[in-house]
């Protein structure tokens, strides 16, 4: 990894700026760290300096006029796991640390992709274990990025990741899904959301930074690397054919996101957004996120070793793990939000299905209960607000916090969620209590239907069952009638 201070306003002279020079921000402790995951941090500082000599003056190869990838053409069949193949960019100095990430979440002989690491595996790695996904070492690339005057040479590396990838020619692929060591994906859920789009067509997915300074320092138009971006085969097809021309023609450009967006943008093809990739630009307890996610189906979590473990009685991989106990029963539903309420108490409940129950002595609006309660801090130290791409609230409105603790079936076949009182409040001294406490409350079930939710586009609704006397509250989540209304 490069040094930072070799990467600090290095030998460039630039002319032209994309953002003024009076933009001041402080990275803190978060440049001390180094590794890929990195890629975000790191490049923030100065990161769009474009000196315009270079820019105008690049050198456009030659494009090849025979295709050897034909393109897959609109068959009928549905979209399945292994239409999707995955490229997980990572280095030596990472590698172990990470593993328990990809561990999480790949199947092997099920899930189809690689690990692309940046040097060969010295004997401590090998053999390489059938449990985690097959190895490639990058190419060298280290002539493009001496041709190229790359400012971020690693940059170069992660950029021709994608070419790597593709070029092993796996058949019947549909999506090249690329993301990084500490990329957490939901497959299931990605095979559902790759589905909704013509894959013959050119497709680039992926999702913002939760920070607008992210969004700001890099670009608005980008798909967050961590949380993963999906090529359609065809654009990444086309995106091959001339990788390193395009690599070439952005030299400047400090962030391996930024290059992908700028070489996509070449085709003429714009971002589309799908809200359930989280890149997790933030620090901190991140619980207030997780509780209030955007409504649409979990993709990705990202940046799990920077952010507390979320589950506070555990350690961060432990935490993946237990998350990963309610994703194999129903991934449809996990961290979705559902709102409801118990009148007669003056309680409100927000499930976030696999994750926590929150209770408010108080009714409180669907529309505020969406906003996450700030539990966390910006990526970026001291920025000043706008910090987030999305609204937040003051973390004193503290409800009391359950996490998940298990799952299982119901006789009757339905799933069965069960959440626990977690501890102490992270703010005891601004509690807020009704005239009802929740106090007796210890645990609480959530049922739902074993069958996965297809369509989204509105929330499910629930009832609470709370036997009197008893310390267990149960709330069943069902699908909301016509003209419900949840208040
Ligand atoms: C996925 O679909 C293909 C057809 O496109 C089929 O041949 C294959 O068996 C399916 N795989 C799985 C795991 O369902
Ligand atoms: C994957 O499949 C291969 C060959 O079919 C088999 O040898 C191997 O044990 C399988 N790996 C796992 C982890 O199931
Ligand atoms: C608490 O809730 C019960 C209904 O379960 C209601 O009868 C009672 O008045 C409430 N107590 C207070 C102090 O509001
Ligand atoms: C609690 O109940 C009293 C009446 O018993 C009422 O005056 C007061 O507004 C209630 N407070 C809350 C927060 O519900
Ligand atoms: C419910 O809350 C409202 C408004 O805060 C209050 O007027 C009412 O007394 C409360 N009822 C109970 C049963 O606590």
């Amino acid at each position: 990894m490069p040094s930072l201070a070799s990467m600090k306003l290095s030998a460039l002279k630039q002319k032209t700026r994309f953002l003024s020079d009076n933009i001041v921000f402080n990275f803190g402790g978060a440049l001390a760290i180094s590794g890929l995951v990195c890629v975000v941090c790191v490049f923030f500082l100065n990161s769009f300096n474009y000196p315009s000599s270079t820019f105008f003056s690049s050198l456009y190869p030659k494009r090849t006029s025979s295709d050897p990838y034909p393109n897959p053409s609109r068959t009928d069949s549905p979209t399945n796991v292994s239409h999707l193949v995955f490229g997980l960019v990572t280095a030596v100095a990472t590698w172990k640390p990470r593993k328990p990430y990809i561990d999480a979440w790949w199947q092997p002989n099920v899930t189809r992709g690689y690990i692309i690491i940046d040097k060969p595996l010295s004997e401590e790695f090998l053999p390489w274990p059938s449990t985690s996904p097959p190895y490639r070492v990058s190419d060298d690339t280290s002539k493009l990025e001496r041709e190229s005057r790359h400012v971020a040479p690693i940059m170069v590396r992660m950029v021709h990741a994608i070419l790597e990838t593709f070029r092993e020619g796996d058949k019947g692929v549909r999506w090249y899904v690329m993301g990084f060591d500490d990329s957490v994906f939901f497959v299931d859920n990605w095979v559902d959301a790759l589905a909704k789009y013509d894959h013959t067509k050119y497709y680039y997915i992926g999702d913002y930074s939760e920070c607008v300074l992210s969004n700001l320092f890099f670009s608005f138009d980008q798909g967050f690397g961590g949380g993963g971006i999906a090529l359609s085969y065809p654009l990444a097809a086309a995106m091959v054919k001339d990788l390193k021309g395009c690599i070439r023609r952005y030299p400047f450009v400090r962030s391996a996101d930024t290059i992908i967006q700028f070489c996509v943008d070449e085709f003429g093809v714009p971002l589309t957004v799908e809200k359930g990739i989280h890149q997790i630009d933030l620090l901190g307890d991140i619980s207030g996120y997780l509780s209030a996610l955007p409504q649409s189906p979990l993709l990705s979590l990202h940046h799990l070793d920077f952010v507390d473990p979320i589950f506070p009685s555990m350690d961060r991989f432990q935490s993946t793990n237990h998350l990963m106990k309610a994703a194999k029963f129903d991934q449809s539903r996990l961290l979705q939000q559902t709102i409801c309420y118990l009148r007669p108490q003056n309680w409100s409940f927000s499930v976030s299905w696999g994750y926590s129950v929150h209770i408010y002595e108080t009714i409180h609006p669907r529309s505020m209960l969406k906003r996450p309660l700030e539990t966390f801090r910006p990526w970026v130290k001291n920025a000043k607000p706008p910090k987030f791409m999305f609204n937040t609230r003051w973390p004193c409105e503290t409800p009391r916090v359950f996490f998940f603790e298990s799952v299982g079936k119901t006789v009757g076949n339905q799933i069965v969620t069960t959440y626990v009182r977690s501890a102490s409040p992270v703010y005891p001294n601004c509690e807020w209590k009704g005239n009802n406490s929740t106090d007796n409350i210890k645990k609480i079930q959530v049922i739902t239907s074993a069958t996965k939710r297809k369509e989204i586009e509105r929330s499910e609704c629930g009832d609470i069952v709370h036997v009197s006397g008893s310390n267990i509250a149960e709330i069943k989540l069902r699908d909301c009638k016509d003209d419900e209304i949840i208040a």
